[in-house]
């Protein structure tokens, strides 16, 4: 595998693979790459031919009083990994790379609707951090096709009506949530947490199973998810937002609503865990 810190360097690559009439996937990355990662580039690997991971801890995505300075930053253990699941490159720019003129003088790109509420409500402007910094990456590498969790759901749905609103000429795909065996979705943020909160994080997917089964049988979500607010507070939690919305336009769902998703933000210290879970209702 090859790594490149430049543009210039990155687009000589693509140029090559190209020319080899290679199917170029490109997977986004902010690194210290787990099991979730690793999936999406397997995943690149099957989809295409040529496949590319970026790792860029995006400042442009992070509000004032969040984590960007404590990002875990882990390069040499993410290049073995990269190395190990076959990914032939890596690009690792610096922040004047990306943001040559500074982040106040680059130009946004704001996709309406699907990035207000839930995480864009309690994160204001991250997902304008979000789309720009994918924007850049989708023109600098120009991939046929780039690949997401589901584990960020929101983010995945953002980047969806990116592409469809501005004609981008990119497949996207969304993978499924790479778990512990406890449950809990694998995530760079895991880290923070102390054994004890680690002990407690399973509960998050616990309780949006339970959610998933009542919603078998009920359509009061009000009730519901009351109940499950409780339950994430005895636990340990502090809930930031836990709702039920449309599995894919992500509007509040009604309760004839037959393919919905369970969305959840809670902190757990000061460590803010997210996790959905899709329910299709019979
Ligand atoms: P990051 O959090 O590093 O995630 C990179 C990709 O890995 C995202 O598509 C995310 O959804 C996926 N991912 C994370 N945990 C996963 C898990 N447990 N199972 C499966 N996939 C998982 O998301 C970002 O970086 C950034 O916002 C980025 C898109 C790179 C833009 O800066």
């Amino acid at each position: 595998m090859k790594t490149v810190n430049t543009v210039r360097e990155l687009r000589a690559a693509v140029a090559e693979a190209r020319a080899a009439g290679k199917r170029i996937a490109l997977v986004p990355t902010m690194g210290n790459l787990h099991n979730g990662h690793i999936s999406l580039i397997r995943r690149a690997k099957i989809l295409g031919d040529f496949v590319i991971a970026s790792i860029f801890v995006n400042p442009l995505q992070f509000g004032k009083g969040e984590d960007l300075d404590n990002y875990p930053r882990t390069l040499n253990a993410d290049q073995d990994k990269l190395v190990e699941a076959d990914c032939d490159v890596l690009f690792a720019p610096s922040v004047d790379e990306m943001y040559p003129l500074g982040m106040e003088n680059q130009t946004i790109v704001r996709v309406s609707g699907v990035s207000e509420g839930l995480c864009g409500a309690s994160r204001p402007g991250h997902f304008d951090g979000v789309s720009t910094v994918v924007s850049k990456l989708f023109n600098m590498a120009q991939p046929d096709l780039a690949v997401f969790g589901q584990k960020d759901y929101q983010q995945l749905a953002v980047i969806r009506h990116m592409v469809r609103d501005l004609n981008m000429p990119i497949e996207i795909f969304g993978e499924p949530t790479v778990r512990a065996e406890d449950g809990l979705a694998l995530s760079s943020r895991n880290g923070y947490l102390t054994e004890q909160e680690r002990s407690q994080a399973p509960k998050l997917y616990a309780t949006l199973q339970t959610i998933a089964q009542k919603l078998q049988t009920s359509s009061d979500f009000d009730v519901i998810i009351s109940a499950a607010k409780d339950e994430l507070t005895q636990a340990g939690f502090t809930p930031d937002y836990l709702e039920i919305r449309e599995a894919y336009s992500l509007a509040p769902a009604t309760s004839a609503a037959k393919e919905v998703v369970i969305l959840a933000a809670a902190y757990l210290g000061k460590t803010r865990l997210i996790d959905n879970l899709v329910v299709e209702r019979v």
